[in-house]
């Protein structure tokens, strides 16, 4: 696990764009795992802009996203489909068909959590896989709870979460109480995970999900069991972890490329 502190929230996303950017420029037809709130809007703005002024090139690319809440349709305002395509999707060249976000409306649920899961196989699995974190520690839809091994299925929002995403909503009451989301155990066989959050109100979770035990009450704590997980944070998201001075001696003190082979 390698945790990055950077100062603002802006250079967080420059750096998730730059790792995003290096996984598809190193194999054009990458699958990419995105995520969807108001943390990966940066990472999503200069993805946009490399591929508007330096040619970041989608269109072999797949994706599949992390989540969608149960019973809203793709155009739906706060669907996750809507929030992909007007933020990222619409100023990009992935092609249509090769974009997966999970349905909110479909008639049969278990069926379509396990197409979901066949479709990650089919497609090679996911190389990089961009992640947020709830303040209640969650990755995807994973609350404090969710098996480590789980799999895409669907899952009942904590309080806490229908609290915190009420800010996109027109009151609480309006907040899906379910959603579809990957699971633990599918975002562990990412390749590479790359968990980005910045702000107080993320401390904690951070804390517990780099330095608490592995533990079901802190869901993106099993990032500590992957063999390569990124942690991005701001100071603010810093705030809670024991041993950030030897974060940032590690990072202060990183061999350059040429001398590592
Ligand atoms: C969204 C997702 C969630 C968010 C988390 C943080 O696809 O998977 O786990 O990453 O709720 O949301 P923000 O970024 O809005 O604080």
């Amino acid at each position: 696990m390698e945790v990055i502190i950077y100062p603002t929230y802006d250079e967080i996303s420059k750096a998730a764009a730059a790792v995003v950017a290096e996984t598809v420029n190193n194999k054009p037809n990458a699958v990419l795992g995105l995520a969807t709130g108001s943390t990966p809007l940066g990472l999503y703005k200069e993805l946009i802009r490399m591929h508007r002024e330096e040619g970041l090139d989608f269109s072999h690319v797949t994706t599949f996203n992390l989540d969608e809440y149960v019973g809203l349709s793709p155009d739906h305002d706060q669907s996750y489909h809507y929030f992909m395509d007007e933020n990222f999707f619409k100023h990009v060249n992935v092609p249509p068909e090769n974009v997966h976000v999970p349905s909110g409306t479909t008639q049969n649920y278990r069926a379509f959590c396990e197409w979901y899961e066949d479709r990650i196989d089919e497609c090679g699995g996911i190389d990089v896989q961009v992640l947020g974190i709830g303040s209640d520690g969650h990755i995807a839809f994973n609350e404090p709870g969710s098996s480590l091994g789980s799999r895409t299925r669907i899952k009942t929002l904590a309080k806490q979460t229908i609290e915190d995403n009420a800010r996109f909503f027109e009151s609480k009451e309006d907040v899906p109480i379910y959603a579809i989301t990957m699971g633990v155990g599918t975002i562990l066989e990412a390749d590479k995970l790359l968990l980005l959050a910045n702000g107080a109100n993320k401390a904690a979770a951070i804390g517990a999900a780099v330095e608490g035990p592995v533990s079901v009450a802190c869901t993106a704590s099993a990032l500590q069991l992957h063999p390569d997980s990124v942690i991005m944070i701001d100071q603010k998201a810093a705030e809670n972890l024991k041993m950030r001075e030897y974060y940032e001696w590690i990072q202060a003190n990183k061999p350059g490329a040429p001398n590592t082979s």
